[in-house]
């Protein structure tokens, strides 16, 4: 989760979301050179004494500055189209999980297993336990197996709400009458928050969620519980 004075991308905890961070950091990168380079054009025509009292039009350069930023755009689109179809490619999920999105909490169903379902309500700071986390612990944790393909389905019962957790790099909008669809893969263990990213109503910001990502062993024996 994300700590005092964490100004960037948490660490990942999936392979999709490391991707993510990736594309960030490269696309950063375009962006600062670019910056750099006009900045600097913009300080020194400053300090300019130089002038062409006969300029009218110059081709070259037009077509220079007409397709040098064409191109370093298309260095942008591709990674970014490749990262949109690699986020949407669902691969034979093991566990499939649906939350659904209320005014305010979430609730979820474990699909799969007997149909066990259950209500997650953020825990209120005066009830908050010392090594509880206040405003995004919950009552109830979703608990899913780590290394294992895990399909999410998202949908609401009252007002658009939106299912996200940064580690994973997911955020699925939960609208209602429809189910949406993605999917994540967890590759280490631990407890990672997300919480509510559509402003819903008054109490958007209470309804945390918190994913403990176990060994598949822990999980089946939680599940059979
Ligand atoms: Cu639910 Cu914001």
């Amino acid at each position: 989760m994300s700590t005092w004075a964490n100004l960037g991308l948490q660490d990942s905890a999936s392979p999709l979301m490391e991707q993510l961070i990736f594309f960030h950091d490269h696309a950063l990168l375009i962006l600062v050179m670019i910056t750099v380079l006009v900045g600097y054009l913009m300080f020194m025509l400053f300090f300019n004494n130089y002038v062409n009292r006969f300029l009218l039009h110059g081709q070259l350069i037009e077509m220079i500055w007409t397709i040098l930023p064409a191109i370093i755009l298309l260095f942008i689109a591709f990674p970014s189209l490749r990262l949109l179809y690699l986020l949407d490619e669902i691969n034979e999920p093991s566990v499939t999980l649906k939350s659904i999105g209320h005014q305010w909490y979430w609730s979820y169903e474990y699909s799969d297993f007997n149909n066990i379902e259950f209500d997650s309500y953020m825990i209120p700071t005066n009830e908050l336990s010392t090594d509880g986390f206040r405003l995004l612990d919950v009552d109830n944790r979703i608990v899913l197996p780590m290394n294992s393909q895990i399909r999410i389905l998202v949908t609401a019962a009252d007002v658009i709400h939106s299912w996200t957790i940064p580690t994973l790099g997911v955020k699925v909008d939960g609208t209602p009458g429809r189910l949406n669809q993605t999917n994540f893969f967890m590759n280490r263990p631990g407890l990672f928050y997300g919480q509510c990213s559509e402003i819903c109503g008054a109490n958007h910001s209470f309804m945390p969620i918190v994913i403990e990502s176990v060994p598949t062993n822990y999980f089946i024996k939680w599940i059979s519980n």
